[in-house]
């Protein structure tokens, strides 16, 4: 059975269907993330699941019971939003027994007999912040926030925690070192994490399983490479990644190999040739006037706009979404 169960939640507000017919299950222990644009409904699936808002329709089950009309206090759920919403006055320390003491009152949780101090101690030391115990959110830095507002939640031990865009208000280079900490964190906790990004990259290194919203629909389910390399609609394919469309087909830019002399492939020019540090993209027109791109890891040899090339890729490596 799965942990917990969206089955055909709609939510619609006045003149806007921000969540249609959505169903997906999460599994005991992963890590899910529910990956869209902008608008495409995913705060609001998540607030659905918190039971911040209720649905028009369909149900949502916890460990096979319905929860869909339960207060948020009886949900063995628990958020991690966006902001961190940290209280400033507070230490970290307290900022983490502030979620504790919530819970005597809330009745959430399980294990009352055990020492509040311990449980406090425990998850600190589990997100590495004991050293920094005392000092309050503003002498904190990004990262050192978020794992703040997670030791908030993960003191609760929730059967699912709930994360919205969890490493947005990081900078770039931090987001990517925080991503992997937030795995090996959920891997050590076993702490079901269902997570909401618009982040691509962040979904697929990751995730266990991606479910991909557009429109307030989700349109595929699946693990990471599956969907990347077995999109179902076009939009998923584009979603994830660059796609070259050729004639109702799609070929990703790393798989579009390019040859000086080959015999292989198709005719083309190129068109532009940009540098990336870890990789060039040469842009190409094909002898039929369509354009590609191809992602070059190491160039054996070098390419300038105007050169007569050949393109090819393998037909495996051809997608061809349904819609
Ligand atoms: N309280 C509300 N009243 C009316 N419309 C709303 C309300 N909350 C959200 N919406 C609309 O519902 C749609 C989905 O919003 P939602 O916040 O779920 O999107 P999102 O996928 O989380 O987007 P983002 O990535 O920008 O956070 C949007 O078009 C939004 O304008
Ligand atoms: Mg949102």
């Amino acid at each position: 059975m799965p942990l917990l169960e969206v089955d055909n939640v709609t939510r619609r507000y006045p003149g806007h269907l921000a969540v249609d017919q959505v169903s997906f299950s999460v599994e005991q222990g992963q890590l899910f993330a529910l990956l869209g644009p902008s608008g495409c409904g995913k705060t609001t699936t998540l607030r659905l699941i918190a039971g911040f808002e209720q649905p028009d329709s369909g149900h949502i089950r916890l460990h096979g019971e319905a929860i869909t009309h339960l207060p948020p206090y009886e949900r063995r759920v628990n958020t991690v939003f966006q902001n961190y919403a940290l209280f400033p006055h507070l230490t970290a320390r307290a900022n983490v027994e502030f979620g504790l003491r919530h819970e005597r009152v809330r009745h959430v949780g399980n294990g009352p007999a055990r020492d509040a101090a311990a449980r406090v101690d425990a998850v600190l030391d589990l997100v590495q912040m004991t050293g920094k115990a005392a000092s309050r959110p503003a002498q904190l830095s990004g990262g050192e926030k978020q794992r703040i507002a997670l030791a908030r939640s993960l003191v609760l031990e929730p059967d699912v925690l709930l994360l919205d865009e969890p490493l947005s208000a990081l900078d770039p280079n931090l987001r990517k070192q925080v991503r992997g900490e937030l795995k090996a964190l959920q891997r050590r906790t076993g702490v079901t994490f269902l997570m909401v990004t618009h982040d691509q990259e962040e979904a697929l290194s990751m995730a266990d399983c991606i479910g991909v919203m557009n429109a307030g629909r989700l349109e595929q389910t699946g693990p990471p490479r599956g969907l990347y390399h077995r999109p179902r609609t076009r939009f998923v394919a584009g979603f994830l990644g660059a796609v070259n469309w050729i004639d109702g087909s799609g070929v990703r830019p790393e798989a579009v190999h390019v040859e000086r002399d080959g015999t292989q492939g198709r005719d083309a020019t190129i068109l532009a040739v940009t540098f990336l540090g870890n990789c060039v993209h040469v842009e190409a027109e094909l002898a039929g006037g369509a354009r590609m791109v191809a992602e070059i890891q190491n160039p054996r040899s070098e390419f300038r706009p105007g050169d007569e090339v050949r393109l090819w890729w393998r037909g495996e490596d051809e997608m061809r979404p349904e819609a």
